[in-house]
This record gives C-alpha cells, structure tokens and sequence, in this order.
C-alpha cells in the first residue's frame, strides 16, 4: 500500500478503494483491476466481518490475493479499536484505517498511535481520519449537524504527532446515497490548504460514490425507492484526483448497481430460481463500475 499510494502522491492520480462483502463483489473488484492492468484497493469494514465471518472473509482475501494480477491492497475500512485492526492484519489486510474521527482531537490521537505503532511493527500502512463527515452507514454514524471540515492546521500536527501514513479528510462528501439537497459542493480551497501544509501525505476521499441520475433512475424504475439520491459529480473527483488526494473511496454506487442488476434480472426472468444467473449479472454490473472509476480517478480516460 506504501508504495501504491506514494507512487499516486508523485504521480497525481487516485486509486479506487472499493467496499466488498461477498465473493462476487470482490471477483469483480479483482477481474476490473486485472483488466485494466491498474492497481485497485479492496476493503472491508467491520459490518462486512461481521457479515461474512473472520475465517469466510480470511479465505476471501487469500483467494483474491491469488487471482490478483496487478497489485491489489487488502484494506480495513473504519476500524474503530486497536482489537479490530489486529483482527483484520490476521486475516490478511495490508493496511488498516483507524477511524476515531467522532472522538475529541486528543484522543483521535492517542489511539491512531497506537494503532501506528502495533501497525508499523508489521509493515502495516495506517489511515486515520480527521473531521467528520456527514451522513449515515451502519457503523459509520455522523449526525449532519456535526458534519465538520478538516481544519488543516490540525491536520499538520495530527499527522506529525501520530506518524500516520494518509490522511482521510472531510471537505464535503459524506457516506450513503443522499450526499446533497441542493447543488454539490466540495471544499478545493480546504483541501488546497491542507496539502500545502501536510505535501508529503496521501489523502483519502470517503464517501465519494456519484449515484449518478442514470443508475438513480434505473433504480426507481424497477421499483426501487431512492427519490431524488445525489452524489459527488465525475468531474469533481476527475479534479480530486490530481491533487494529492491518492484514495477515493467507493461503496454505495457498487451496492447500487448490484442491487438495480438482480431487481432487473428478476424482473426479466421470472422463472429463473438459479441464484448463479442474477448474481452474474449484478457481479458484471459492479466489475462495470469499477473499471470506469479506475479509469476516471487513474485519468486513464
Ligand atoms: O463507509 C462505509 C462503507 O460504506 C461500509 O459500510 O459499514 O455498512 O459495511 P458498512
Ligand atoms: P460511499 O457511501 O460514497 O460509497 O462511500 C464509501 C466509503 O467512504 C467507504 O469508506
Ligand atoms: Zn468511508
């Protein structure tokens, strides 16, 4: 992961980090990266360990590790204590994210240092996050009234005092798929003013999922209830991604696409019960999407 996302740092492009739970997401995840011969970063969140069981998650990572051809980087997203992230480094993540960003500045930092220093031991890349961002996921719980931007003067001594190796930073996404009620709106000048100040750290971009009109109304069209869902716009990440932002996180668009696929599968081919057939067909819609993210944020395209 080091190496991954120095190599972003020096040469301005972003890698995808996308959210899997099930085999079929990861094997798209893996068979996009391995098309386009670009490095891509799977990860799970403590929901999806939960999900699937430590030692079904285990064998997952190994067997993605295997069918990988390009380098692919096993992350834990939003750990939130030092027991998660030990659990996730023994079941095969390369690096870890340790999420204390709801706690006081203070005790974001006692904890992701000690999440750094077991990490480091290991040859374990750490993610930590300052500022909150808005919006709501299982274990991910921000009330948008506490939704609060990167201050990048704190960013600067987080990141000296911590010895974290990235940065994720609040500018304006938020997780889920409702990111705006009105027009959308990122924070460039924060962000300018933290890489100013922190040049030599890889930031991350979460909730950056564009649940673009296209896959929105298709959605609804089959019966589903999204109403008017709004996320980051292409050209707001293509600009993200030439910055020193190096991970732009992605989740909701692939649960989009593969959800909208089995709805459509099923809705077409009412007598098929053979779960294989709708579960290809939500895997290709997600392998879809994740090539054009690597393409969009890799500026490939
Ligand atoms: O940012 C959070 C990810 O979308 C993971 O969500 O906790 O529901 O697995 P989850
Ligand atoms: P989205 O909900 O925008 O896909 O964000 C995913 C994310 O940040 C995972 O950590
Ligand atoms: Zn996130």
């Amino acid at each position: 992961m080091n190496n991954l996302l120095l190599t972003a740092l020096n040469k301005k492009y972003s890698l995808g980090a996308f959210n899997f739970n099930n085999m079929e997401v990861l094997q798209a995840i893996i068979e996009a990266a391995n098309e386009q011969n670009f490095p891509v970063i799977a990860q799970i969140s403590k929901g999806a360990i939960e999900y699937a069981g430590a030692e079904f998650m285990k064998g997952l990572i190994s067997a993605g590790k295997k069918m990988a051809q390009v380098p692919i980087c096993f992350h834990l997203d939003h750990g939130d204590s030092l027991e998660l992230v030990k659990t996730a480094i023994s079941i095969g993540c390369d690096s870890v994210m340790i999420d204390a960003s709801a706690l006081d500045f203070e005790s974001n930092i006692k904890l992701t240092k000690q999440v750094v220093d077991y990490a480091h031991k290991r040859d374990i890349w750490v993610e930590a996050e300052l500022g909150k961002l808005a919006g709501i996921e299982d274990h991910v719980k921000v009330d948008k009234k506490d939704s609060k931007f990167t201050d990048p003067k704190q960013a600067q001594e987080f990141v000296k005092r911590t010895g974290v190796d990235s940065l994720a930073v609040a500018i304006g996404t938020s997780h889920g798929a409702y990111k705006f009620e009105g027009e959308a709106k990122l924070r460039f000048d924060i962000l300018k003013k933290i890489q100013k100040l922190i040049p030599k750290t890889p930031l991350v971009l979460h909730g950056a999922s564009s649940v673009s009109k296209t896959a929105v109304d298709k959605f609804n069209s089959l019966g589903g209830q999204l109403g008017n869902a709004k996320g980051i716009p292409e050209e707001m990440l293509k600009k993200a991604s030439k910055t020193n932002v190096c991970k732009i996180n992605v989740d909701t668009d692939l649960r989009l696409a593969f959800t909208s696929s089995i709805y459509e599968y099923i809705k077409n081919n009412p007598k098929n019960i053979d779960p294989r057939k709708y579960l290809q067909y939500a895997k290709k819609s997600v392998k879809d999407v994740v090539i054009s993210k690597i393409k969009l944020f890799g500026n490939t395209k």
